[in-house]
């Protein structure tokens, strides 16, 4: 099962495109646009990897990190509007459990307009259909609520809440987990 999903998850496309947008694998140039609005934005600010004040070399960092790491477990795509980097959708694949995890962002200035909703359904659509993972899950700060509806609007339930199971600055808060199964999943996307 293990060794089956490691074949499958490397079939993961680097590029995918929907009615609105490119997503395509991160690139080290894209750090001054992940700066550009990481540094203005609270919520980036208190992502887990985020620092603060967030600084230009903290973007480099995560920009790299996320280039550099294994296409098969963590793929991280850059989303792209007439060749601009606007915000990123990336997965933590844990093949061997047959499922992965969501995170994503949209630079402050073009959210509201369904962007991350499109770019998410577009992940998970390319999720199930070209690997044999049978989860998709994101954790959520709950007054995220944003994040919440994103999670909502491509399918997903939420299906438990992990009490103060995180610490952010310093205070533990607690996390809504939203999952979707392949059993539940109908391609949204394709048709984009
Ligand atoms: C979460 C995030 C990616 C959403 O991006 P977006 O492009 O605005 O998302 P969408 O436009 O697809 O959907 C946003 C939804 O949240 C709703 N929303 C936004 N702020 C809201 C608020 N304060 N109260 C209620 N609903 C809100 C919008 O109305 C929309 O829902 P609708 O289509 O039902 O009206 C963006 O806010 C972001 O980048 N946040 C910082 C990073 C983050 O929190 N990432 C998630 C954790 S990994």
């Amino acid at each position: 099962m293990g060794a089956a999903n490691e074949v499958q998850v490397a079939k993961l496309p680097d590029a995918i495109r929907t009615r609105r947008l490119t997503l395509r694998k991160v690139r080290l140039e894209d750090a001054d646009d992940v700066f550009s609005f990481a540094c203005e934005d609270i919520w980036m600010r208190l992502l887990p990897d985020a620092r603060q004040p967030y600084q230009r070399r903290d973007a480099e960092r995560w920009v790299a990190r996320r280039f550099l790491a294994p296409w098969r477990t963590e793929p991280t795509w850059a989303i792209e509007i007439d060749s601009r980097t606007v915000g990123w959708v990336g997965l933590n694949i844990e093949a061997e459990h047959a499922q992965a995890e969501l995170s994503y962002a949209v630079r402050p200035d073009l959210r509201g307009q369904g962007l991350a909703t499109e770019a998410v359904r577009a992940v998970v659509d390319r999720v199930f259909l070209d690997t044999q993972l049978g989860r998709v899950w994101g954790r959520v700060d709950p007054p995220n609520v944003a994040s919440v509806r994103v999670l909502e609007k491509v399918g997903m339930q939420r299906e438990a809440v992990m009490r103060r199971a995180f610490v952010r600055q310093g205070e533990l808060i607690d996390l809504a987990v939203y999952g979707m199964l392949r059993t539940g999943w109908t391609p949204r996307s394709l048709d984009a």
